[in-house]
Order: C-alpha cells, then sequence, then structure tokens
C-alpha cells in the first residue's frame, strides 16, 4: 500500500487486532494494510502498543450515494464494492440521522435488507426534528464519514473518517477522532476515573471476575464523557447502544475505536455544554435513577460466612450494644439450604424469620442474596423453583431446545431467562412463596453475568458461528463461553450472543418491578447495563482488602454515577484476604461516603464489622457512621435530584470546576454533590492527607475555619479518627441529629449548615417524604424548602408542600463565614440565644416549623 509512511504513530489504526497471533508482514499485507514495525519502546504488560499492521489512506470502506431529508434529519444509503477480510460483509447500508433534541443527536446505520439485533431497551421516540441544534453535522461522501461539531465553538466531537467502515455480520467498527484526551465512563473496568488513552483497550463483555486492569468485568456501559478540545470546560458525551461483547479502543490521537461483533450501529452524541448536563442528556435516554428507600442509605453489615441465623444476629445485637448506626443486616449464600435459592437453611438458620421480625421491631431491615442459578438435580416434586420453571418454559435452552445445565453454587443448575415476561411471573412467585416464610425487605442479585464454573454448559456447545466468531474481543478466557453460557443458547429475545451482557439488567428489572412490598424496591446487582439504575443500585465487586483497592473504588463510584447507577459502593474494608485494622477504619471513614455503603467479607475471614476491632478503632468507624447517618437529609436530597434530573451524587471535582484542567485527573477525593468535598486517607501510616482545592472559598465542615484557595494543593491533619470534610462556599446543606438507624433519625430536627460565600450570601434545599412510598413525586406526595441566605437574614421557602413538612423542625443551625460576631441574631423577629467563636455563628432555634421559619 502507498504512503504507509505518511500515516503518524498516534493516528495508526489497528487492522489485525486478533490476540495471540504474531502479526508478520505477509499476514498484514493480505489484508492490503501497512506494515511497520512501531519505533517506539514496547508496550505495557497486558496493553498493546503503536498498531504494527494498520489501515493505509484510502483503504476501502463506504460510500454515501445519496442523502434525503426527513422529519427528523436526514437519511443516506452506504455502499462498498470491495469486501474485508470478515466473513458476510453488508454492501449497503442505510443511514439515518436523528435531530433529537437540541442538545442530542442520533445516528443509525441499519441493514436495510434484512433486520439485525437490536438492543430491547426502552429509548425516547423524537417526533419532532430539532429546532436550533447545537451541533452541526457534516458527511463525508468518499470515504463516507459523519463530522459532529459543536456549533458555537466549532470544536469537531466527532470525526469517522479516519478509519474505515466495517459493518459485516458479525464485525462491525467504527473510529473516530477524539476531542480530547479527557475521556470517562466506559465501564465497568478498573483503572483510574481519567482513562488512559495511550492504546488501551477496554474490552466490554459481562464477566465474573476479581476486578483486575485491562480486563473485562461485571458491566457493560459503551458510554464516554470527554471534554471538548482547547480547554475551554465544555464536554460531550457518546453512547453506542449495542450489547454485543466488543473492544473499545484509545490511542493517543487521541481517537477511539469501537469493535462490535453484533448488533447494529446506533449511537447518540451529547452536547452538554457542562459535564453534568452531558450525563443528564444521556440519562434521558437510558432512564433517570430510581429513588431509592431511605433505609438504602443507612449502614449495611454482610459477610459470606456468619454460618447462623443465630451468629447473624449476634453481630447484629453486638452493634445495638455498641450503639452504631445499622440499617441493614444481610446475608450471603450461607442462609440458604445447600445454595439453593427461595430455600434457608433449616437448621443453621432455623431462626432467621425470628431474626428478620426483631430486625423489623428495631427499625431495621434484611437483605440476602439469590443467584440466578436454579438447582436442576433436586428430587422431582422436591424443589418447586425448578419444577415450576420447568414446567412455565423459563428456562435458557440449547438450540436443540434441552435445558442447557451450567454449574454454580448449588452444583448443576439452570438459567432463567429474564427476556421472557413468564419468568417474572415465575421469579416473583418464588419471591412471594419465599417472603412468606422470611419477610426480606431486599435483595442482592449476584452472579449475574451469568455466571458459571463450567464454560459454556456441561455438555459444551455447538460449534457454530455464534460460538466462534470470525473475530473475539479481548474478553478474559478468550472466549464468549468463559465462565458463562453457551453463546448460542437460546433466549427468548434472541441468542445468548446477543444477550448476555443484558442479564443483570433484566434480572434486576424482574426483581424491582415486583415491588411486592408496596414499597420503593432495594436491588443491588453484580452485573449491569445502560438504564440499570431505574432497576437497580451496584456494588463494585470481589475487591481485595487491600489500600489499592480502597483507592481505586473511588474512580469506580465516581463512574457509576456518571452511568447512571447512583446507588453504588464497594465492599468495605475488603472483600477477599484479611483486612487490618488501619485499613479498615479508613476505608470505613471513605464508605461513609459512597453513596451505598456495605461491609462485606469473604468466608474464612476474620470477622471485619466495626465491634471486631479495637475500642479505638471501633470507635472510629462509629463516629464515621454517625457522621454518614448525620448527613442524610442532604445525601437523600441528592438522590432526588438523581432521580429527577439526572444529577450525580457523588460527584468528580471536574464537574464543579470544569475549566480547571486540575480537576480533571482527580480521583483520590470527590464531593457529594456540588458543595461537600471529600478527602480520604487511601495510605497506611500517616495522619495527613493532601487534597486540591479548587479555587475558592472553603470551609472546614467540623470548625468553620475558612480557606482562601487560588486552586492549590493542601496538606491536611488527618488523625485516624477524622476524615477531612469541606465545605464550598455559598451552601447550606441540611443535617439531622445522627441515631442508629435513620428511622428513628428521620423523626430529628434538623440542624441547617450555611457556608457563606465572600459577599455573605448560600443556597441549598430539602427533598422530605416518607422515604419508602412508590412515586412520591410523581405523585405530590412531598415536601420541598429552598433556604437561602442574604445579607445576614436566612429565609425558606416551600416550594411544594405536604403534610410531611409538617414533621420537619429546624433545630439549630451554623453558619460559616461570619467574620465578625454579631451583637443580635433574631429568629422570626425574636432574638434568639446563639454562639460565637471565630467565624462562626452557632444558633439554637428552638424547633422552629419550617414552613413559618
Ligand atoms: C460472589 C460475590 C460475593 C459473594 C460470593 C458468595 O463472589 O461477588 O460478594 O460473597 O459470591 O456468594
Amino acid at each position: 500500500p502507498q504512503a504507509c509512511g505518511v500515516v503518524p504513530e498516534a493516528w495508526r489504526f489497528d487492522c489485525y487486532p486478533e490476540r495471540g497471533v504474531v502479526v508478520t508482514r505477509e499476514l498484514c499485507e493480505a489484508r492490503n494494510c501497512c506494515f511497520i514495525p512501531a519505533s517506539s519502546s514496547p508496550p505495557a504488560p497486558g496493553r498493546n502498543g503503536v498498531p504494527w499492521c494498520f489501515y493505509p489512506p484510502g483503504f476501502p470502506s463506504y460510500s454515501l450515494v445519496s442523502v434525503n431529508a426527513t422529519d427528523l434529519g436526514q437519511t443516506g444509503t452506504l455502499v462498498k464494492t470491495v469486501k474485508t477480510y470478515y466473513p458476510k460483509d453488508i454492501l449497503t447500508l442505510q443511514l439515518e440521522l436523528l435531530y433529537e433534541t437540541d442538545n442530542r443527536l442520533r445516528v443509525r446505520i441499519t441493514d436495510p435488507s434484512e433486520s439485525r439485533f437490536e438492543v430491547p431497551i426502552a429509548v425516547p421516540k423524537a417526533t419532532e426534528k430539532a429546532s436550533s441544534p447545537a451541533y452541526s453535522v457534516e458527511l463525508s461522501n468518499e470515504p463516507f464519514g459523519i463530522i459532529v461539531k459543536r456549533t458555537s465553538t466549532g470544536a469537531v466531537l466527532l470525526n469517522t473518517t479516519v478509519a474505515p467502515l466495517f459493518y459485516c455480520d458479525q464485525f462491525l467498527q467504527l473510529s473516530s477522532s477524539l476531542s480530547s484526551q479527557y475521556i470517562y465512563g466506559l465501564g465497568e473496568h478498573r483503572s483510574s476515573f481519567l482513562h488512559d488513552i495511550h492504546w488501551n483497550t477496554l474490552t466490554m463483555w459481562a464477566r465474573d471476575v476479581a476486578p483486575t486492569e485491562l480486563t473485562n468485568l461485571y458491566g457493560v456501559h459503551p458510554f464516554y464523557l470527554a471534554m471538548d478540545e482547547g480547554g475551554t470546560g465544555t464536554a460531550h458525551g457518546f453512547f453506542l447502544l449495542n450489547s454485543n461483547a466488543m473492544d473499545v479502543v484509545l490511542q493517543p490521537g487521541p481517537a477511539i475505536t469501537w469493535r462490535t461483533i453484533g448488533g447494529i450501529l446506533d449511537f447518540y452524541v451529547f452536547l452538554g455544554p457542562d459535564p453534568a448536563s452531558v450525563i443528564g442528556q444521556y440519562l434521558e435516554v437510558v432512564g433517570y435513577p430510581a429513588m431509592p428507600v431511605y433505609w438504602a442509605l443507612g449502614y449495611h453489615l454482610c459477610r459470606w460466612g456468619y454460618g447462623s441465623s443465630n451468629a447473624t444476629w449476634d453481630v447484629v445485637k453486638n452493634m445495638r450494644n455498641y450503639r452504631i448506626p445499622q440499617d441493614v443486616q444481610w446475608n450471603d449464600i450461607d442462609y440458604m439450604d445447600r445454595s439453593l435459592d427461595f430455600t434457608f437453611d433449616p437448621t443453621a438458620f432455623s431462626t432467621l424469620p425470628d431474626m428478620v421480625k426483631d430486625l423489623h421491631s428495631h427499625g431495621q431491615r434484611y437483605v440476602m442474596i439469590l443467584d440466578p442459578g436454579i438447582s436442576s438435580v433436586q428430587p422431582e416434586g422436591g424443589y418447586w423453583p425448578y419444577d415450576e420453571g420447568l414446567r412455565r418454559g423459563v428456562f435458557i435452552n440449547h438450540t436443540d431446545g434441552s435445558t442447557l445445565i451450567g454449574k454454580v453454587w448449588p452444583g448443576l443448575t439452570s438459567f432463567p431467562d429474564f427476556s421472557d415476561d413468564v419468568t417474572h411471573e415465575w421469579w416473583y412467585d418464588n419471591l412471594k412463596r419465599f417472603h412468606d416464610k422470611v419477610p426480606f425487605d431486599g435483595l442482592w442479585i449476584d452472579m449475574n453475568e451469568p455466571s458459571s464454573f463450567v464454560d459454556g454448559s456441561t455438555v459444551g456447545c455447538p460449534d457454530t458461528e455464534l460460538e466462534n466468531p470470525p473475530y473475539t474481543p479481548g474478553i478474559l478466557g478468550g472466549l464468549l463461553r468463559a465462565k458463562t453460557l453457551c453463546a448460542s443458547a437460546v433466549q427468548k429475545t434472541s441468542s445468548h450472543y446477543n444477550m448476555h451482557s443484558l442479564y443483570g439488567l433484566l434480572e434486576a428489572k424482574a426483581s424491582a418491578r415486583s415491588r411486592m412490598l408496596g414499597k420503593r424496591a432495594f436491588v443491588i446487582s453484580r452485573s449491569t447495563f445502560p438504564s440499570q439504575g431505574q432497576y437497580s443500585g451496584h456494588w463494585l465487586g470481589d475487591n481485595r482488602s487491600h489500600w489499592k483497592d480502597m483507592y481505586t473504588s473511588i474512580a469506580g463510584m465516581l463512574t457509576f454515577n456518571l452511568l447512571g447507577v447512583p446507588l453504588v459502593g464497594a465492599d468495605v474494608c475488603g472483600f477477599s484476604e484479611q483486612t487490618e485494622e488501619e485499613l479498615c477504619v479508613r476505608w470505613t471513614q471513605l464508605g461513609a461516603f459512597y453513596p451505598f455503603t456495605r461491609n462485606h467479607n469473604s468466608i474464612d475471614q476474620k470477622p471485619q464489622d466495626p465491634p471486631a476491632f479495637s475500642p479505638a478503632a471501633c470507635s472510629a468507624m462509629k463516629q464515621s457512621l454517625l457522621l454518614r447517618s448525620s448527613l442524610f437529609p442532604l445525601l437523600y436530597t441528592l438522590f432526588h435530584r438523581a432521580h429527577t434530573h439526572g444529577h450525580t451524587v457523588a460527584r468528580p471535582l471536574l464537574f464543579e470546576f470544569p475549566k480547571d484542567v486540575r480537576t480533571y485527573g482527580i480521583d483520590r477525593q470527590f464531593l457529594w454533590g456540588k458543595s461537600l468535598m471529600v478527602t480520604p486517607v487511601l495510605d497506611p501510616g500517616v495522619d495527613y492527607v493532601v487534597g486540591y482545592f479548587p479555587q475558592g472559598l472553603w470551609y472546614d465542615y467540623y470548625t468553620g475555619d475558612s480557606i482562601r484557595s487560588k486552586g492549590e494543593e493542601l496538606r491536611l491533619k488527618a488523625p485516624l479518627e477524622h476524615i477531612n470534610l469541606h465545605l464550598r462556599e455559598g451552601a447550606v446543606i441540611p443535617t439531622q441529629r445522627p441515631n442508629t438507624t435513620l428511622f428513628v433519625s428521620s423523626g430529628q430536627p434538623l440542624h441547617l449548615v450555611s457556608s457563606l460565600s465572600e459577599d455573605g450570601s448560600a443556597g441549598g434545599e430539602l427533598f422530605w417524604d416518607d422515604g419508602e412510598s412508590i412515586d412520591t413525586f410523581e405523585t405530590d406526595q412531598y415536601a420541598h424548602v429552598v433556604f437561602t441566605v442574604v445579607k445576614n437574614t436566612m429565609t425558606s421557602e416551600v416550594l411544594h408542600d405536604h403534610v410531611e413538612a409538617s414533621y420537619i423542625t429546624v433545630e439549630t443551625a451554623s453558619f460559616y463565614g461570619v467574620k465578625v460576631e454579631p451583637t443580635r441574631v433574631m429568629v422570626n423577629s425574636h432574638d434568639a440565644a446563639f454562639t460565637y467563636r471565630a467565624n462562626q455563628v452557632r444558633l439554637g432555634v428552638r424547633s422552629q416549623r419550617l414552613s413559618v421559619f
């Protein structure tokens, strides 16, 4: 091929991505590609380097041969004359450009002659073309390409002319330049929050594996947020609505390649222009997260291997004795009779129903695990879930119609097909029957990648194109069926090949939809897919009790907030391996700021619940949990914003300071909402922590001491019992007196904390409802109060009233940033007692009703 030498290394797009092949000149040139061994040093282990075999300029691609205007945009025809080196090229394609809203462009490339698999999630259907789009679209005819620009700045957000388009039955590839190197999202992977674009391949295919770098993990989220070129602070997003196994390749161009082995190319571009609006626009497409039941935000305690209900119960009682907050007790698979779903061990867990009743009488809740694998080898008539499942035909089959059998904890199992409504009914009936015996409050759905201990099935998989596609993305194990079901297995909606990564989503939907208790459902799922947040939260899987795992949990938490699953956290103190006291204290402090906080431990590890440690450690943990409990009104309000506006709860600093490039890589600190900054200690043996303070005025949350930052790193004191929290200027945050459960705390009067900006102003809000009824916002069963401070006066305005508001009172208020001691403070025109210490006024307002405050 001509002109190979003119292609700069950063812009070489891999023409030979197959793994396990030594790419020779001969192999490469057989594909009509350029072969140039890279000059740079060999890549880091596990990474691809500069491709030696890459597409030459002018490599055959599609041409755009016609374009027509439509009601929503344009449609066009793409044709190609030269076949690629993969089978079943689709030589004629249909292009559809949909100007769905001013901030959202959708592009679909489909096969006009035959329908192909499309992801079965509901997305909005535009009915009118956007009237003044923030984007412009240019089409290149030969080779075909799409260029999307931001109208206001001319920034190029997408340019697919950089490499050839592939559209074969099992190999679809689209590349684009990236606007900048600042790219986030693309879950689920273990990495820094900001992705590395140096030849970094992120493979997506749901997989059960302890979080490891450069490996496909439990969930699949083909969405990214990226900053525009030029460091202006504007951001955009991209979402490929595709569930097939895929590689997402980042390279230093900066550029990206989407390489998927099925479905269609159906993607969205979101124009922001700020990072938060990009997320809001993405979530308008896949769905806003559910409003969690209030106790979901409390402290959860779990482990694998309590061994008995009495041992579990003892842990709860011990927590009560120490008066440590605990809202929820969990059980892992050891509660089950021989690991069978919907049973409990009649001997070791004989007192389980009594324990659950006792939890309820203390305002606490109970959650237990369910795995999707249903034992297929119980004596006939002896295990209703399987017998009834067979009768109703709910299980996934082989192509020959026989039930696919894999292996999970109970031994041989079949797998419910959650893409079938019949399965949802059957799942519900099972839940109901179990609930009649053990009145659980929520579900932990695990192993739902789905995970199996044999590859494919006990009898292997047929030798078909679905099992052995012409190209296999870089999935762990090298085969689609590695540690899961046969790709060829048959589900109601489509083959497992297409449906695999949707398993966790559909199981969560079945689990949450049942709403069997007439209250908001609580579901935590290991496997996730776009739109998951509507049905469940997520925990980050089987981490280790290592300092590094604690650090990477922040990136994981922030990424899932971008992906619309704000109810997220990692196993606090670490799952596998033995934790240490110091790590567990620091992790409990950080965990107190995970939107979902659960201490979980593997079998055979020593206990790691707070009372298992020294009095000093236990008391430090208790303190951080009380702190979390006191911040519940703020956290709950943030979840309301996530539910109604698609906001993040745990928020990266860059969202609030998008013009400050120094925030772009921060993943050792984060915010709750826009104002509360958390700077945890992530290293052993230190009593200080270095944190970055974006420009502005900040207050120490505990003391009100102020920090005026020019955008600096500061060294903060951090003794073992302390987690650094700072309040940004201009906030009013609602807090409450903490207690051992949120149930008892919830009725407590509020304490408002205001952090005055330089000009003395501040603002904040509170969302309040009964905490558990379904759709309170949608049905007007809530109160919404806005607080404002201007010119030394605080007012509260009830924007939406409800009887719930009449239960809320304000007991005290603190004002940070009051430079001179006031002579008088008045509450509702009456003199009020107050205290003053440098910079801070604290006030008792004697339980004023909010509505009259
Ligand atoms: C999986 C889960 C883990 C659980 C274990 C036993 O590894 O990820 O949290 O404890 O299974 O059920």
